[in-house]
């Protein structure tokens, strides 16, 4: 391991591993619980188990003769020979058996409007949806682009492209044109499904004149843009190109039977950070993918799907709009809400009403919306009935204990009953795991503040050294999966030297997942965030090699580094130090148009919060950059040892050049 990528052991962590609160669950909630000590045990059949699972929680339209073919490793193939249909297990399914009327989604627009969608009138829409998107000639394996703000029509999209097996490639809205352009590109996508925009803060917000600007350059593969009218804003149009979601959803014909796809058909392809420039597209496949979000979305989250009301407050554009929002909720007959807006849009309460006004049951969110709400003040939840709320679950980065806390006490609080306080579970996955795999159980373990403990049933994680030895309780290592599990990423779209480089490279036999981890004395596991390239900002997952690029790629910029600085709201927060070119003036305004310039490479999410322009960048002799040096000076701590620099007096003139 080289210098830039050891674990970091600092204080805080040190102090973590010593939590000794435990939190039980109540004896009324253990006595209801979904999930039982048993099912560990269970797990350890491994595909075995796997295999029950996927009989248990989907309707298959042949059955699987094989739970997992492995000889080809590590490239996976579960359920061998099954076939099965997302969308009817999603939809037809539940109005089949009697459950049509029960509400599938309670959608919440950000100005206050709304509408809810019965499983049945969910069927019935995705059916539409699915006539349409063929009668535009999208066929069983094409892929769709999907560039949606949080409305149902993403998820009637999503479900129409999975009944008639086409691939969909969501592209979050807050990626920039250029971003978007890589993507179709990547996938070579037919179809883009848009809308003209969004709400934002109280104001209209555009994402049409994105898809027009990355399809400006001509060379691409899209056929068709379907355009969902949201906000009403006036939006260009290309004839032959365009068509109003309206225009052709709205007539087709709300008759469709979905056929059985192989379990090994690929569901969707999903793009995320990597080490390198270049976002990788991560593939999901039917059968395990569903199999392992309906366990996890069940037993994760004591699903009790006749009374409870679920909300995921992620965005489609992340996995966890994929995995907990289009998929497991509906594959298991659940109700949940969708909100389309910001939490402070009318108010910083707008969340705490939601609860209130649709009972919600089960919230599940990010620390760094935790870290927000504590900011604005318990005052604001206390003046909303929360009661409703029976699990709490957090995902994305590690939340610190006094997040932890301040959810179970405010949120989870139910009014200051402790014999009542909602469960927290400290959900660990990634785009590439498709599901939960290190997580308390509700009803079963003892919840401690900060740690996501354990692996889930029929999951093998381990912590492992530099040499892939399992480390002893109270030691730190690497994460990394043992075993092959159902929703696992079946490579990297296009490219699967990469998917074996990136993953399966670092130790023999084992997935490695690029995060640090702990076991405490009592073998519980503690994350400890990313011992790669990878920066973790407000829990979306962004590259600090793609930022460096995108900012050199400005004729300002001679050389860049970009570090991930910790921040008390988001996580991390980008920090960037830049040699500008002789020729460019530094003024604030060159920071202000290289931030732009970030926003437009990439996207708005990806801007620096810092940009520093220094006349050097630390290097060892073999030229690579030593980011933990420049952590250090954006984290504001003393420089640590920077003797292995070519030059050790660089780091002198960096600081001698900020204090100017
Ligand atoms: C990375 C994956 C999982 C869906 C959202 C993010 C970090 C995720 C936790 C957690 C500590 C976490 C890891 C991981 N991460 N959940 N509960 N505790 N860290 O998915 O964008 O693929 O990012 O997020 O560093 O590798 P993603």
């Amino acid at each position: 391991m080289s210098e830039d990528t050891r674990i970091s052991t600092g204080d805080a962590f040190e102090n973590l591993l010593h939590e000794e609160r435990r939190f039980p669950p109540s004896e009324h909630f253990a006595a209801h619980a979904i999930a039982t000590a048993e099912l560990y045990e269970q797990g350890k059949e491994g595909p075995g188990f796997w295999a029950r699972q996927a009989r248990e929680l989907l309707t298959w339209h042949e059955d699987f003769s094989q739970a997992l073919d492995w000889s080809e490793a590590p490239f996976a193939k579960w359920f061998v020979g099954g076939k099965v249909n997302a969308a009817y297990n999603a939809l037809d399914r539940h109005v089949e058996q009697g459950r049509g009327d029960r509400v599938a989604i309670h959608f919440e627009g950000e100005p206050g409007d709304t509408r809810t969608y019965t499983y049945a009138e969910l069927t019935t829409a995705v059916k539409k949806a699915a006539n349409a998107f063929e009668s535009l000639g999208v066929a069983k394996g094409d892929r769709v682009a999907v560039y949606l703000p949080m409305i149902p029509e993403a998820v009637i999209t999503m479900l129409a492209c999975a009944r008639i097996g086409a691939v969909h490639s969501v592209v979050f809205g807050g990626f920039s044109a250029d971003a978007l352009r890589s993507r179709i590109d990547d996938a070579e996508a037919k179809l883009v499904v848009t809308s003209d925009g969004t709400y934002r803060r109280g104001k209209p917000s555009a994402l049409k004149p994105a898809v027009d600007g990355a399809l400006e350059r001509p060379g691409h593969t899209v056929e068709n843009v379907v355009v969902v009218k949201r906000n009403g804003e006036p939006v260009e149009w290309t004839e032959g190109r365009d068509t109003w979601w309206d225009d052709v959803v709205g007539p087709a014909s709300d008759e469709h039977t979905a056929e059985g796809h192989d379990s090994e058909h690929p569901l969707f392809i999903l793009y995320t950070s990597g080490t390198t420039g270049k976002p990788k597209g991560i593939l999901h496949t039917t059968g395990g993918f569903l199999t392992q979000t309906a366990f996890t979305q069940k037993y994760t989250f004591d699903l009790h799907p006749e009374t409870d009301v679920f909300w995921c407050t992620a965005d489609i554009g992340w996995v966890t709009g994929h995995s907990y929002v289009a998929y497991s909720p509906l594959v298991n007959g659940a109700t949940q809400l969708m909100y389309e807006g910001t939490p402070d849009t009318p108010h910083q309460g707008r969340w705490w009403e939601l609860i209130e006004k649709y009972k919600v049951s089960i919230l599940y969110t990010a620390p760094t919306a935790i870290r927000t709400f504590m900011k604005w003040g318990r005052d604001i939840p206390a003046k909303f009935d929360l009661s409703s709320i029976r699990v709490l679950g957090s995902v994305g980065e590690p939340i610190n204990p006094e997040a932890w806390m301040w959810y179970r006490e405010i949120i989870g609080g139910n009014g200051g009953r402790s014999d009542t306080r909602a469960p927290i579970v400290d959900t660990w996955w990634q785009t590439e795991t498709g599901a939960h795999m290190v997580s308390p159980l509700p009803g079963v373990t003892a919840c401690k503040p900060g740690s996501a403990q354990v692996a889930m049933p029929g999951i093998a994680v381990d912590v492992v050294d530099e040499m892939g030895q399992s480390v002893p309780n109270g030691s730190g290592g690497y994460l990394v999966i043992r075993e092959p599990w159902p929703a696992m990423l079946r490579g990297i779209w296009g490219d699967p030297e990469r998917f074996k480089e990136t993953y399966w490279s670092r130790f023999d036999n084992m997935y490695f997942a690029g995060d640090g981890a702990k076991r405490d004395e009592d073998g519980d596991i503690w994350l400890l965030g990313r011992v790669d390239d990878v920066m973790n900002v407000s829990g979306h997952r962004l590259s600090t090699t793609e930022i460096e690029s995108a900012l050199v790629s400005h004729p300002s910029v001679a050389e860049a580094a970009v570090v991930g600085a910790s921040d008390e709201t988001t996580g991390e927060a980008v920090v960037a130090f830049v040699i500008l070119r002789g020729s460019a003036a530094q003024d604030d305004d060159v920071v202000t148009t290289l931030r732009n310039h970030v926003a437009k490479e990439i996207g708005p999410i990806a801007k620096p919060r810092n940009i520093l322009v220094v006349p050097e960048l630390p290097k060892t002799r073999s030229g690579k950059i030593m980011r933990r040096l420049l952590k250090d000076v954006a984290e504001g701590r003393e420089v640590g040892d920077a003797t292995t620099l070519s030059d050790p007096t660089i780091m002198q003139q960096i600081a001698a050049s900020l204090r100017k």
